[in-house]
């Protein structure tokens, strides 16, 4: 797959789709060291803040990837060809504690290019990220009653703001 280097301002696609439909893999860790968990995301955001473009993510800390996302500085937001949504099933059903379901999903991690954290070989879509700002969610702040019914089990999301320090996709990702 033909890879282009693209600059946040010339990153040019429907992120409500890509959040919602298309979902990405968010993976933390450092590849050199094997050590680093994935798990499929569909909540979150990409913007501006602090004059930095930011991708924002949310863990809940029952994940097992949420070790990762705490222990380690930088994660990395991988989206797929349709082909490989059964693959993100996989890796959003079951979890990195239990066994490699990365090699199970057919994927193959690779380093990114400035982070530690690893990328997929498959993926169409590569941001590398570096943390900058983490806050757990406070019930007592949702204004909207209905965001409780998330938590059955209280494990409120941790959010994390990301710096996008590098972004790497098929040519359809970018302005023409
Ligand atoms: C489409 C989809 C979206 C998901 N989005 C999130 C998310 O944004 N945050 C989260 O904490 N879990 C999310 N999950 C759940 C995790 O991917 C799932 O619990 C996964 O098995 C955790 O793996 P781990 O224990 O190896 O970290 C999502 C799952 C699916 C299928």
């Amino acid at each position: 797959m033909e890879l282009v280097n693209i600059t946040p301002m010339n990153f040019n696609s429907n992120i409500f789709h890509l959040w919602d439909k298309k979902w990405f893999l968010l993976t933390s860790g450092d590849f050199e060291k094997n050590e680093f968990n994935t798990m499929t995301v569909a909540w979150g955001s990409f913007g501006i803040m602090w004059n930095k473009p930011f991708a924002q993510i949310v863990v809940r800390p029952t994940r097992h990837t949420y070790n990762f996302t705490e222990k380690y500085d930088t994660f990395t937001l991988t989206a797929f060809p349709e082909d490989y949504k059964t693959a993100l099933k996989i890796l959003g059903s079951k979890s990195g504690r239990d066994g490699d379901k990365i090699a199970e999903a057919g994927l193959t991690p690779v380093a990114s290019q400035l982070i530690a954290a690893p990328s997929f070989k498959e993926a169409e879509l590569h941001m590398e990220c570096k943390k900058i700002y983490h806050h757990k969610f406070e019930p007592s702040d949702f204004l909207d009653g209905s965001i409780d019914k998330n938590y059955p089990g209280k494990d409120y999301h941790k959010v994390y703001f990301g710096e996008i320090v590098n972004i790497m996709g098929i040519a359809a990702y970018a302005n023409k």
